[in-house]
């Protein structure tokens, strides 16, 4: 792999933070606003998200989910199960595992914004999904025990990193052995030239810090996680002119992964 893809040193990772923050602080209090990316149960349901199951969720978690994928189906999650969310947002995906793990299972959320927090702990609090946890926290640098997690999950987030491999070798440290990853990101097709990897705004929508596809699942393998099944999904597509030019132009698109900690 090329190291400059997986560790991209052109953005300014301050300015990248600052306007991921501001961005996903948007996502959170004023989901009806003007993003480059869909949202909601209207998406979330095209993605493949039972309506059921859906039902059981707060509304504004759902009406606040930025995810890009549908990977549960993957990620087979069980009674009992411990669970991590790396970047979960308003807490849509946090609640859905917590209804598959069970009141024996729990399921702990990371963000690093804490609009997203607030909401997703308030939403936790009103309606009692008391095996759901939230931290704030990078997914780069979780603190939690090594070896904790039956299963790393996350939607839409690790393209936003501007270091990939030091992610996946967290959620590799998290896994117990045996344990997967299940996620939905952003990819390529082809790589993205720099001037739209230095574009801290379409970072932060999810577009310019997008990896090679075969770079990003280099990256996984690299952290010692065995690829099992990668997936597009055709049914997630970006919403603004720029946006989809950049699909258009390098194949920005959504994929669903599973990989696993050998035994
Ligand atoms: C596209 S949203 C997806 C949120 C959620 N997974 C969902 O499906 O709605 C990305 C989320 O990741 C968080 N995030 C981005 N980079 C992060 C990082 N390095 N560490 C922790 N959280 C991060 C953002 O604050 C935001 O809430």
């Amino acid at each position: 792999m090329n190291q400059a893809t997986a560790i991209n040193t052109e953005v300014n990772a301050v300015d990248l933070e600052l306007k991921v923050k501001e961005m996903y602080r948007d996502v959170a209090e004023d989901p009806n606003g003007d993003f480059h990316f869909e949202m909601g149960r209207v998406m979330a349901e095209r993605l493949g998200y039972p309506a059921t199951e859906l039902d059981d969720i707060p509304a504004e978690a759902i009406a606040s989910f930025a995810g890009v994928g549908y990977y549960f189906d993957l990620a087979k999650l069980k009674p009992g199960e411990r669970v991590i969310d790396l970047g979960s947002g308003s807490g849509m995906d946090t609640f859905f595992a917590a209804l598959q793990v069970g009141q024996d299972g729990n399921v702990v959320g990371i963000d690093m914004t804490d609009a997203q927090l607030n909401k997703s702990s308030q939403l936790r609090d009103r309606t009692g999904f008391v095996n759901v946890t939230y931290q704030k926290a990078y997914i780069q640098s979780v603190p939690e025990k090594d070896e904790s997690f039956d299963a790393v999950i996350s939607n839409g987030v690790v393209n936003l990193a501007p270091d990939k491999s030091k992610v996946f070798k967290e959620a590799a440290r998290l896994l117990k052995p045996g344990g997967r990853l299940a996620l939905a990101d952003i990819v390529t097709e082809r790589q993205l030239p720099g001037d739209i990897t230095c574009d801290a705004t379409l970072w932060a929508a999810c577009i310019g810090g997008a990896l090679q596809q075969d770079d990003y699942i280099a990256a996984i393998e690299a952290a010692g996680l065995v690829i099992e099944h990668v997936q597009d999904n055709p049914e997630y597509h970006f919403i603004s002119e720029s946006a989809e030019w950049a699909t258009r132009t390098f194949g920005v698109k959504s994929v669903s992964i599973l990989a696993r900690k050998p035994a």
